[in-house]
């Protein structure tokens, strides 16, 4: 569905992808995380052709994104985006944040945007809140328009940088279970994130991105139960002190496994 071939990407002198190649299939869910300043964000726009690679290759549906002449603005509506810091618009209601997309990219007329945008806030359990605006919500309420506003465009994949990172701990949660649902649902998604109990969930596969290489890649299992390189586990156990979470993961994983 998506792949991206030897990927390389520099700003100056500074390489920060450097040959990076992965693949995800229909309905998967690819979890990336890595230290900050490895190149996730980067990555991630490079997928979207926000800020093409240097070398290298992206397809999406077989269709090649690196080529000449093509359609930037009809690729980046098949290609959702989910920002750590919502984007939203501050002057628009969160409803008219998700329908101004269709009526402006898909020339939705007014009425069928506003439908189909309830529709979407109603998804992320949002439907009361339609007439606020973005200063009058919480940050997880927010980020849940964002999502929304993702959705609402039917893109073939959604990406999502951080989504969870800038919220304060008692909201994540609520952001979580709307990615976990839409997960369920067979929505495509690459998500960069350090929510292990996420990964664990839905990830078919995760990437540590080191220094712009992905150092290692596998299941959610093999990260919690065996990790190879020595980065690998240094950066989990600091997950561990951070979030608190390696560890039950990591027994959980076990008492599966021994089932
Ligand atoms: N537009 C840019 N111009 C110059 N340097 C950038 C730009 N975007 C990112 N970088 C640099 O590239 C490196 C990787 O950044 P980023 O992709 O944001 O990492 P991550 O998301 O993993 O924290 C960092 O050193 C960052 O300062
Ligand atoms: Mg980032």
């Amino acid at each position: 569905m998506l792949r991206i071939v030897d990927g390389w990407k520099s700003y100056g002198d500074l390489q920060v992808l450097k040959g990076v190649s992965f693949e995800v299939g229909e309905q998967e869910v690819k979890v990336i995380f890595g230290p900050s300043g490895s190149g996730k964000s980067t990555l991630l726009r490079c997928i979207n052709m926000l800020d093409p690679l240097d070398k290298g290759e992206v397809h999406l549906r077989e269709q090649n994104l690196m080529a000449p002449g093509i359609n930037l603005n009809a690729i980046r509506a098949r290609i959702g985006m989910v920002f750590q810091h919502f984007n939203l618009f501050a002057h628009l209601k969160a409803i008219d944040n998700v329908s101004i997309g269709l009526r402006q990219v898909k020339k939705l007329p007014k009425e069928e945007a506003r439908a189909k945008a309830l529709e979407m806030l109603n998804r992320v359990k949002m439907a009361e809140w339609v007439d606020h605006y973005p200063a009058q919500l919480s940050g997880g309420q927010q980020q849940r328009v964002g999502i929304a506003r993702a959705l609402s465009m039917e893109p073939d994949v959604i990406l999502f940088d951080e989504p969870t990172s800038a919220l304060d701990p008692e909201l994540i949660g609520e952001v979580l279970q709307v990615m976990l649902d839409i997960a369920k649902s067979g929505t495509t998604m690459i998500v960069v994130t350090h929510e292990m109990g996420f990964a664990r969930a839905v990830a078919s596969e995760m990437l540590f991105l080191d220094n712009g290489v992905i150092v290692e890649r596998g299941t959610p299992q093999h990260f919690f139960v065996s990790p190879k390189s020595e980065r690998v586990k240094q950066f989990l156990k600091q997950l561990d002190i951070l979030y608190g979470s390696h560890k039950e993961l990591l027994k959980r994983s076990n008492e599966e496994e021994s089932k």
